[in-house]
């Protein structure tokens, strides 16, 4: 099978995800790449044409070693009928457990036929330039070796006869899930009032809507997911974490997820 439009899904609120996606899809070459970004209150709502007749690439990143439960509840308003399927996960250098198995069964259970999937380290999205963490994840090497999976997804293709071919995809992790996801802490990033410029930015890419600006910045600690997107998009550096416990999480990776991971393939032989 030829590949001639790739769409790009994803959940990505600091964008790691989207560029490993993005890099994935140069690395298939063609000219028709559609993304399809899910990550803002709008793609809770999105109505999603019925994917068929396309590759698609579905991306999200881990939280506690599973899906954020945004992502999923997005992704379940996609419809499939043998559609096949790239699954991604991207993860803060600490450990991906069984995000991409959770991937793969609710792509499976959403009509996708599974081709290969892909274990890519971002940035933490608790990291901070004093606190670093994975920092600078996706580099040239991850977007390099992105880049080649793709190549690779398409020789794959190339030789299946049709998009409903069965594939054995082997996936790590264990189903009952292990992994419990992202902790239940009602926290969020505060407003430093004397920087703050109320230019409305952290607002525009908070994925719960939890920032409302009027005349000052307001956050619904209910809906915070602890994305970080505020935080990093801020551009004067007013959107910050004071809480005692997110700071230890943070210096705990700091110190415990050092060692440089490398990107992991599934399906395909790199
Ligand atoms: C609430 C939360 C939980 C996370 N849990 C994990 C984890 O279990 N393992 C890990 O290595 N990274 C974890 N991360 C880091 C993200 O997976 C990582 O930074 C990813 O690159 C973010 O993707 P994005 O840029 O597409 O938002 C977590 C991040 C958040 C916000
Ligand atoms: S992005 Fe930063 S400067 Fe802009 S409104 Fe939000 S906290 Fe203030
Ligand atoms: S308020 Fe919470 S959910 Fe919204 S962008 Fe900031 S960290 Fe993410």
């Amino acid at each position: 099978m030829e590949v001639k439009q790739v769409k790009l899904i994803s959940f990505s609120p600091t964008g790691t995800t989207q560029k490993i996606l993005e890099s994935i899809a140069e690395g298939i070459a063609v000219d028709d790449v559609a993304p399809i970004n899910l990550t803002l209150p709008e793609g809770a709502q999105q109505s999603i044409p019925s994917l068929s007749d396309e590759l698609v690439i579905i991306g999200a990143p881990v939280y506690g070693g599973r899906l954020p439960v945004d992502a999923v509840k997005r992704f379940k308003r996609l419809q499939a009928s043998n559609t096949l399927a790239i699954l991604v996960v991207v993860y803060g250098n600490r450990e991906f457990e069984d995000a991409l198995l959770e991937l793969k069964n609710l792509a499976i259970a959403l009509g996708f036929n599974p081709v290969a999937g892909g274990a890519f380290i971002g940035e933490h999205s608790f990291a901070t330039a004093d606190v670093p963490i994975a920092n600078g994840r996706p580099d040239s090497r991850d977007v390099q070796k992105a880049r080649d999976f793709g190549a690779k997804i398409k020789e794959k293709v190339a030789v299946l006869p049709s998009p409903e071919a069965p594939i054995d995809l082997k996936i790590p992790g264990g189903f009952p899930y292990e992994a419990e996801g992202a902790r239940t802490m009602t926290v969020s990033p505060v407003t430093t009032e004397d920087t703050c410029t109320v230019c409305g930015t952290c607002a525009s890419v908070c994925p719960t809507a939890a920032i409302s600006i009027n005349g000052s910045v307001a956050t619904d600690i209910a809906l915070c997911i602890r994305c970080c997107a505020c935080v990093k998009n801020c551009p004067t550096g007013a959107r910050v974490w004071e809480d005692g416990m997110m700071k230890k999480i943070a210096s705990w990776l700091n110190e415990n997820c050092r060692t440089r991971k490398e990107p992991q393939i599934f399906g395909i032989a790199l």
